[in-house]
């Protein structure tokens, strides 16, 4: 059964994008059948993975994305699957195994437009829509923007698990502390459309600290963090198992590059052999946590 994770942050900027693209190439890599559901308006995966070229035609065609199995609703999420995502500049398969549900600028639709059938709110719809496919993965990740609204609502309602991203700042500490209460609010308000099949409602899994300076020292924030988690588990917030990885992302100027080639940075390499010294390791970085990932595994169906 694939695991299921949202990567979400009530704090913009702090690289949730970044991460969930580069650990979904990781975990490609390892082996791992992997999907990539886009549910965030600005696209930033999308058309990261894609580049700009092919997600163009998409969001010009109004269909083929991830607004379309809503509005005007005759798509189905296993016909959006762009299978292998990353190509080459002649259309050759650079990452099998990762494949994309895109999302383009009408997602934005959902959070107003859109009305649907209150007995069948957008997150089920998406969910049913899902269970089709998620035998054909060991893993489906949800790049969420930094709220709950609708879009976010689909990723969250279909996790077992919730992966924060943090900056060793105090902005990081508040947005996880909101994340935690809305989540809790949005489980109340859902409840009543998840069946026992579904596991647990998600809850946070993992805190990943990322684009750590060379030389910073992160133990205070760190700490904090650890703090109010441990708050939150006790008040049976956060899952029982929830920690703060061990791997921590550096910050590297080859990430901020990757994006502009259109490539995970375990790709860039071949292609920008001047990506710097500092691009080697941030490859290791990646790959220890998604491995470090693969080994915190919580059954969301124990009790
Ligand atoms: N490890 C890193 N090193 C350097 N820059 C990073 C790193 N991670 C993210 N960034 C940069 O930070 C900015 C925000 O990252 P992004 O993934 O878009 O965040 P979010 O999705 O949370 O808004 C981007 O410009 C990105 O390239
Ligand atoms: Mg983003």
């Amino acid at each position: 059964m694939a695991r299921k994770i949202s990567f979400i942050n009530y704090k913009g900027g702090v690289g949730k994008t970044s991460l969930i693209v580069n650990i979904a190439a990781s975990l490609a890599k390892l082996g791992k059948r992997v999907l990539l559901c886009d549910f965030d308006t600005q696209s930033n995966a999308s058309i990261w993975l894609l580049r700009l070229d092919r997600w163009n035609k998409i969001n010009a065609a109004g269909e083929g994305s991830i607004y379309s199995i809503f509005d005007p609703g005759k798509a189905q999420v296993k016909d959006l699957v762009v299978k292998d995502v990353v190509e080459g500049k002649t259309g050759e398969k650079l990452l099998p195994g990762l494949d994309l549900v895109p999302t383009t600028f009408n997602l934005v639709d959902l959070e107003n437009e859109y009305s649907g059938d209150p007995k069948r709110p957008h997150y089920l719809v998406f969910f049913e829509q899902l269970k089709s496919i998620e035998a054909d993965y060991d893993f489906i990740l949800f790049d969420c923007p930094p709220n709950i609204l609708r879009a976010s609502q689909c990723g969250v309602f279909a996790s077992n698990e919730i992966y924060v991203p943090v900056n060793p700042d105090a902005l990081s500490l508040i947005g996880f502390t909101l994340l935690t209460e809305k989540l809790y609010k949005f489980h109340q308000l859902s409840a009543s459309f998840r069946s026992s099949a579904m596991g647990v409602p998600a809850q946070v899994q993992g805190l990943i600290f990322n684009s750590i300076k060379a030389g910073v020292d992160i133990e205070v924030p760190k700490m904090r963090l650890q703090l109010r988690l441990n708050q939150f588990k006790t008040a049976k917030r956060a899952a029982p198992n929830a920690k703060i990885f061990d791997t921590q992302i550096r910050d590297a100027m080859v990430v901020r590059r990757a994006v502009a080639l259109g490539l995970p940075v375990a790709l860039v390499g071949s292609e920008a052999t001047d990506a710097g010294p500092g691009g080697d390791n941030v490859i290791n970085d990646y790959r220890k946590l998604a491995s470090e990932m693969i080994q915190h595994f919580n059954n969301p169906f124990a009790s």
